[in-house]
């Protein structure tokens, strides 16, 4: 049978499709492999570069020709040749040689357009009505300071004339604040809340749309609106900080860049030419909400020929050196909308609508008022006890959008802001609502989803559906803490914790880069990692577990994606990070400069994990990765010398914190989850220290004791050291402290604080009670690497070798799932009879590896066509048992054998713990 030769897709570009704006050094290819078959690999590639499709396909002055590579390197394959032009788009395809030396096709075409220069290359300036206390009437009279401290929003207009035919435009826009473009009428682009959050005084994102098809011929209008956002609105927990965290207004920047089909060009830049004016938009404030007084719309504003005699100048202000980059970030969109589950009506005429999700976005409402109407509509995620919406939780936010003069029928829709919320309560709705009136839009970035999850357990495909939908409705522009509070920050705590997690949910890799850059804006000239990235106006800097987030989540990101570019682009600041740490602590142990105490933040009960023991843990975790670092890129002496600093600091690690029958200083449960995880037990105290663990659980009642710092490495650590069986009983735990107890609760995301709600006590303190909050949710890495058994090799990057090693156990009789890999699709599902264990991994083309299949027999496990194992090892999951590990390719393969010994034996079930001793 002859195997046709590999096929190429999936063709990215600094992990994008086709980048309308890239900054040269972020320009890294990275392509997929189709083929069936076994063993299927890339030996070499081809890669061309050209001005123009033509080009390409005649292969004649071509922008960069790699010539044949030998490598296997399908991803992260940096741009090598001469410099490429400023604002100029390329066109790029690859081809490739698989085992037998047969060439593929060549990939379909790709493009990427370089960013504008960062500095000089706009001619545009900023422009914008300045600060406006126009006084909004809250429809109930009352006088409201918050509502005073915002403004309208502008819309701002400039009306052009296009002479010859066009052959391309390109916008390129952004904002102090958000804005949203129209050319001629028609909106462009379909992302909003742009240019999203950095910290504007060192970046400025923006982004590119393609709006060739938008321009005419003769008279043309290009219009926008720009509001408050991030820049000027209120944001984080002090409310009276509108205005106050980056400026006092918004305004706008905008350069329309238009080729003719002659070849000329024409440029229409935001300046002192265009005029101003507020409109139906009142004020918009992403933690406030919006307000529409539909009477005040300036209808027919954005098309040609509209009067603005009447209108205002616009404040013109020129650039400074403020670089603006084409924003690496994916885009935030409208992902997906939800209708009402039910809508109910109180006695008032209020409607309460349930979506059934919570979620972040807002409300879509179609109207139809035969009078004028005025529309409020509240959000919450939950519900109190008498049925009207639980808002304490919020704090400040308050949540709510008003549309004044509702006339006739219309769509009612904010633009500018972003609610967390799983229930609305509308009022004034003309008439009853029905559920197809009210539509739910979930907007958060674009991160197409890559994993899945499903198993023999209802409840527990809900958590991971929990777990995503956390992970969606905070990752907005920065992987934020919570989407519904005044807070809404990127706490890099808890983005430390959910990155692998996150990687294996959804393709965040350009997300991750994007953040990673705020994360590096908002480093403190001392080296520290600040606590939270963008920063505000806060200071907390070097708080252990959440300052290492500058380290851990450029490493994840490597691991999960093989970006070395991510590496180099952060290694000078993880290195003054480190110096940071060893500056004060000569002793290795790291006590001093350690910031704020948020320690194993939200431990349930006393957090008496200690914080020296903590934080020498993470700086030991942060010299092994910067070893690891370090060697990925090819740096030798610092290689050696991260590793000679992690060895001082395991040394006195184990000085002070480990006693010599195992026992940890702290006897909690993340000590141990921490000093196992991050290696610092010497292995002839592992199991001691592993049985204590065990110990500290059984004291809890086989209940989670950890706070955000211990739960993601607890379940993995107590798998890797034989107790596989006590981490399926603390993930089917159906009693608080649990994952269980929130999704039996009717949780749909997952929840601040283990006891966010309690059947005996109801709420905890409305102080801080989040309950889509994605930390607790990094148990997800654990169903990813050790149920479905979906890990990279050790050493390995981007998954170029895995290790499909799958913990059945508790209750499961099945797991399937799969995680879309940089490389493709990895499969793997298996099942659990009484006597026959059944495994099938499926890995794409240039991936291999190993399988490990636990069993009571290991050496009778079959793989399809009756080969035997290629050798057998202790399973780590289980004291005792052995596990069959079979070496393989890409393709398909099956393995079957004795259930026998495989934990979650039905005695095992009863004892947890047993099995292993
Ligand atoms: C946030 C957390 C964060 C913490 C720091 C809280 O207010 O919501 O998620 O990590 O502060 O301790």
């Amino acid at each position: 049978m002859t195997v046709p030769p590999l096929n190429l897709a999936g063709l990215r570009c600094g992990h994008h499709a086709n980048p309308l704006g890239i900054s040269p050094d972020r320009i890294r290819f990275g392509w997929v492999l189709e083929g069936s078959g076994h063993d299927r690999r890339q030996c070499s590639y081809q890669l061309h570069v050209a001005l123009s499709e033509d080009r390409l396909e005649s292969g004649r002055e071509l922008a960069w020709d790699t010539g044949r590579v030998e490598s296997s390197r399908t991803v992260d394959v940096g741009y090598a040749g001469p410099a490429l032009d400023r604002g100029t788009r390329y066109v790029w395809r690859v081809r490739a040689w698989d085992e037998r030396d047969a060439v593929s096709a060549w990939s379909d075409t790709a493009s990427f357009e370089i960013e504008l220069d960062r500095v000089v290359g706009w001619h545009a300036s900023w422009i914008g009505l300045g600060k406006v206390r126009e006084q909004f009437a809250p429809p109930s009279g009352v006088r409201d300071p918050v509502v005073e401290a915002l403004s309208p929003v502008p819309c701002l207009r400039r009306e052009f004339v296009v002479d010859r035919p066009v052959a391309s435009a390109r916008l390129y826009v952004t904002a102090l604040g958000i804005y949203e473009t129209r050319l001629n009428g028609r909106r462009v682009g379909d992302s909003v809340l742009t240019p999203g959050w950095t910290d504007y005084a060192r970046r400025i994102h923006y982004q590119t749309y393609d709006v060739t098809g938008l321009l005419r011929q003769g008279a043309n209008v290009l219009g926008a609106l720009v509001a408050d956002g991030w820049y000027s609105g209120f944001y984080a927990f002090d409310a009276k900080r509108a205005g106050a965290h980056y400026g006092t207004f918004p305004e706008l920047l905008a350069e329309l860049v238009i080729t003719s089909a002659d070849g000329t060009r024409q440029r229409v830049v935001t300046d002192g030419s265009w005029r101003g004016q507020f409109g139906a938009v009142r004020y918009a404030d992403l933690l406030m909400g919006e307000a529409h007084n539909l009477e005040a719309e300036p209808h027919g504003w954005e098309r040609p020929g509209f009067d603005v005699t009447a209108w205002r100048a616009v404040r013109c202000r020129d650039r400074d050196g403020t670089p603006l980059i084409a924003e690496p970030g994916p885009p935030i969109t409208v992902a997906e909308d939800i209708t009402a589950r039910t809508v109910t009506r109180d006695g008032s005429g209020r409607h309460i609508v349930d979506f059934g999700q919570n979620l972040t976005g807002w409300l879509r409402l179609a109207v139809d008022a035969a009078e004028t109407a005025t529309v409020t509509i509240r959000h919450a995620e939950v519900l109190a006890p008498d049925g009207g919406l639980y808002t304490e939780n919020l704090r400040t936010a308050r949540q709510t959008d008003t549309f004044l003069n509702v006339r006739g029928p219309l769509v009612l829709e904010p633009k500018f802001t972003i609610h967390g919320f799983r229930f609305a309560e509308i009022s004034g709705y003309p008439g009853r609502l029905d559920r197809s009136s009210a539509v739910a839009r979930v907007a958060h970035s674009a991160i197409a989803p890559t994993g899945s999850f499903e198993s023999s357990q209802p409840w527990l495909n809900r958590l991971f559906a929990n777990i995503d939908w956390g992970q969606r409705g905070n990752f907005i522009s920065v992987p934020t803490d919570c989407p519904q509070r005044d807070e809404r920050l990127g706490w890099l705590g808890d983005a430390q914790v959910f990155a692998r997690t996150a990687c294996y949910n959804r393709d965040v890799a350009a997300f991750l880069d994007k953040w990673l850059d705020d994360v590096a804006d908002a480093q403190f000239p001392s080296g520290a990692y600040s606590d939270i990235a963008p920063r505000l106006h806060l200071e907390w800097a070097g708080a252990p577990a959440w300052a290492d987030a500058g380290v851990i989540v450029p490493w994840t990101v490597y691991r999960m994606y093989g970006d070395r570019g991510c590496l180099e682009r952060h290694y000078d600041a993880m290195t003054a990070w480190m110096e940071f740490i060893a500056r004060d602590n000569p002793g290795y142990l790291r006590i001093h400069q350690v910031g704020n105490r948020y320690n194993d933040w939200l431990a349930p009960g006393e957090d008496d994990t200690s914080r020296e023991l903590l934080a020498t843990a993470y700086w030991a975790y942060d010299a092994a990765i910067m070893a690891e670092v370090s060697d990925a890129i090819g740096r030798p002496e610092p290689t050696a010398r991260f590793r000679a600093l992690r060895s001082k600091i395991a040394a006195a690690f184990a000085d002070a914190f480990i006693r010599p029958d195992g026992r940890l200083a702290s006897d909690t449960q993340t000590a141990y989850a921490l000093g196992l995880h991050m290696g610092l037990v010497p292995p002839e105290l592992e199991e001691a220290a592993a049985a204590h663990l065990v110990e500290a659980i059984a004291r809890a009642d086989w209940h989670v004791t950890t706070g955000f710092v211990g739960v993601g490495y607890l379940l993995p650590v107590l798998c890797a050291h034989g107790y596989t069986d006590v981490a399926y009983r603390l993930l089917e735990q159906p009693s608080a402290p649990s994952w269980r107890y929130m999704v039996d609760h009717d949780a749909t995301t997952i929840w601040e604080r283990w006891d966010g709600w309690t059947r005996e006590r109801g709420f905890q303190s409305a102080a801080m009670n989040s309950f889509n909050h994605y930390a607790l949710g990094s148990v997800g890495e654990w169903l990813y690497r050790f149920v479905l058994g979906i890990e990279l090799a050790p050493g390995a990057a981007g998954f170029d070798r895995v290790m499909i090693r799958p913990y059945p156990g508790g209750q499961l009789t099945w797991a399937e799932g799969s995680y879309r890999s940089v490389r493709g699709p990895i499969v793997t599902s298996w099942r659990r009879d009484a006597d026959v264990t059944t495994v099938r991994v499926e890995l794409p083309p240039n991936v291999s590896g190993s399988v490990h299949i636990a069993s009571g027999d290991a050496a009778a496990v079959r793989a399809s066509g009756g080969r035997g194992p290629d050798r057998l090892g202790p399973f780590p999951g289980t004291a005792g048992l052995l596990e069959a590990v079979f070496d393989v390719g890409s393709g398909v393969h099956e393995f079957v054998g004795p259930t026998v010994g495989v934990n979650g034996l039905a005695d095992v079930a009863a004892d947890p713990g047993s099995a292993a001793r």
